[in-house]
């Protein structure tokens, strides 16, 4: 035979195999891999499989024990035997550390080569292996759902990186109060998507939900409020209301939440909001206020809030400061979210020592006044070694504020960010608030109005037209939103933010000329009916 008929032989049987393979059993990845390339046959997982680790070091102890206890509950109670680089051989899965850094793979990359034979994930880093994880667990999605088991993955040569760094998701705790084991469901659904950063709402109007050794009304008082059994009414908290519903994080708890998240590949933001949304601090220190206003923990949704405060008192100041250094022990991810959104200023127009305050320092308004609080925040927070994060609602073309941006508004605060040299997180209302309604209200449980359907949230693109190529540098990723107004249990937070956050995922994570969205359907299909499983 001629080394031509043997290349086309070898050549039509490739092709063959790859479609036959297809229609068998796609490939159901999300977010959507950067390479994937589908071989023929299977790789079986049984009692026999070795689990090997290679490289991995000790920062990635946590990581590697998180495969480690999961894997039983991801193959139906197979327990994994254990081996080092060495043992991998047949029946084999690696998860080795390269030698030599793959430069195309970044931080958080993989390649992952699924053969009969055996299973070779590889990474620049522990995140990129874990990652190499969640896609081979995927893998096995489509043989479950066909009623294999889930013992059987399809061969394939996978090579994978995300678009961005900064992939999160947010989950405010405040207006409905959200516990540990639910926290933890949340980051395992954060990392089963490759999603990497949690920003976690502790504090506003509707309670305060973090333990302050120094300030410690704020949760004996400030994280309670009495139960409603229909948030939408707005006649406030009465003077001897029992306030029976709520809840706080202890330090331990965070803690343990931290170190769940870490072993996760997720980076935890706390938000402590300022100077805004404090209902709850005012009704456990009146004195922060303005003025002498009897201001209780929120019971629903009041708009706009009242509550604001002083910016003109040094205690409110040393407050702040004496609660950021308190959470900054407790948070060891650098930045820390210091809210900013929302900030009514009625109060301030009509304080004398805010007016004293805007005289002192020269400034132009209140909306300046705000803008100095910030600052005053942010520098205390870069004396502890930490920087801030603040809601885009502070943008301005003249801020002198160097902190990341989080913006929610539209593209136009973010354009004036970028250009000004911010970092930027996004998550517009227009795509990323999975507290809006999924799909017709009539049809669907009452939700934040706003629709923002699966395929609306598909088409998310965390880079905003029209920035120069030193802006774009500043644009870190994105984020989805899941506020809790009208969420109140696990259940209903579930209902949310799935399969919407499948969605971002693949926004955040895959290049956009990878996505599809016939596909990303099929994809969410088969997680589906694989979660019901
Ligand atoms: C926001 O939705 N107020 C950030
Ligand atoms: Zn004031």
């Amino acid at each position: 035979m001629t080394r031509h008929i043997k290349t086309l032989i070898i050549l039509l049987l490739a092709i063959f195999s790859i479609t036959s393979c297809q229609k068998i059993e796609p490939i159901a990845v999300i977010p959507e891999p950067s390479e994937c390339t589908q071989k023929k046959g299977h790789f079986s997982i049984d009692e026999q499989t070795i689990l090997c680790f290679g490289n991995i070091g000790e920062e990635g102890r946590d990581i590697m024990k998180t495969i480690r206890e999961s894997y039983p509950k991801k193959f139906k109670g197979l327990q994994p035997n254990l081996g080092d680089e060495e043992s991998a051989g047949k029946n084999s899965i690696l998860f080795a550390i390269n030698e030599k850094p793959d430069e195309t793979l970044g931080d958080e990359g993989y390649t992952l080569t699924v053969t009969p034979r055996k299973v070779v994930a590889k990474a620049n880093t522990v995140a990129g292996l874990f990652y190499a994880y969640q896609t081979l667990v995927q893998m096995s999605y489509a043989s479950q759902i066909a009623g294999n088991g889930p013992y059987s993955v399809p061969c394939a040569k996978i090579k994978d990186h995300p678009r961005f760094a900064y992939r999160g998701a947010h989950l405010d705790v405040s207006r409905h109060f959200f516990n540990v084991d639910y926290v933890k469901k949340y980051l395992d659904m954060m990392a089963s998507y490759k999603l990497n950063k949690f920003h976690w709402h502790l504090t506003d109007d509707h309670g305060w939900r973090i333990q302050i050794d120094k300030y410690p009304a704020l949760t004996s008082k400030g994280a309670w409020r009495p139960e409603r059994s229909k948030w939408d009414t707005l006649h406030p908290m009465l003077p001897d209301e029992p306030a029976t519903y709520g809840g706080f994080f202890t330090k331990d708890q965070v803690r343990e939440i931290v170190e769940y998240a870490a072993a996760r590949n997720i980076d935890v933001i706390p938000e402590i909001e300022i100077p805004g949304h404090c209902s709850a601090i005012l009704y456990a220190y009146p004195q922060y206020a303005c003025d002498n206003y009897p201001y209780v923990v929120a019971v629903g949704p009041y708009w706009p809030p009242k509550a604001i405060m002083c910016a003109g008192n040094d205690d409110v100041l040393r407050f702040y400061k004496d609660v950021l250094d308190e959470v900054a022990e407790l948070f060891p991810y650098p930045y820390i979210h210091i809210g900013g959104d929302e900030a009514f200023n009625d109060n301030w127009q009509v304080c004398p020592k805010c007016q004293q305050r805007i005289a002192d320092k020269g400034l132009k308004d209140e909306m300046a006044l705000q803008q100095w609080l910030m600052n005053e925040i942010e520098q205390h927070l870069k004396s502890i070694g930490k920087k801030a994060i603040i809601w885009d609602d502070i943008v301005s073309e003249d801020m002198v504020n160097k902190s990341t941006i989080m913006c929610w508004q539209g593209p136009q605060a973010a354009i004036i960010a970028a250009n000004h040299g911010n970092d930027l997180i996004l998550c517009p209302t227009s795509h990323c608030y999975f507290n809006f309604y999924q799909n017709d209200p009539d049809k669907e449980p009452l939700a934040m109005t706003g629709l923002i359907t699966l395929e609306k949230a598909y088409t998310f693109d965390p880079m905003p037209e029209g920035l120069s190529e030193k802006a774009q540098k500043h644009i870190l990723g994105g984020q989805c939103n899941l506020w809790t107004e009208f969420i109140n249990t696990p259940k209903q937070a579930d209902y949310m933010i799935y399969p919407r956050i499948c969605a971002l995922a693949e926004c955040v994570w895959t290049d956009p000329a990878h996505k599809d969205w016939k596909k990303f359907q099929n994809k969410v299909e088969m997680h589906t009916a694989y979660r019901k499983k």
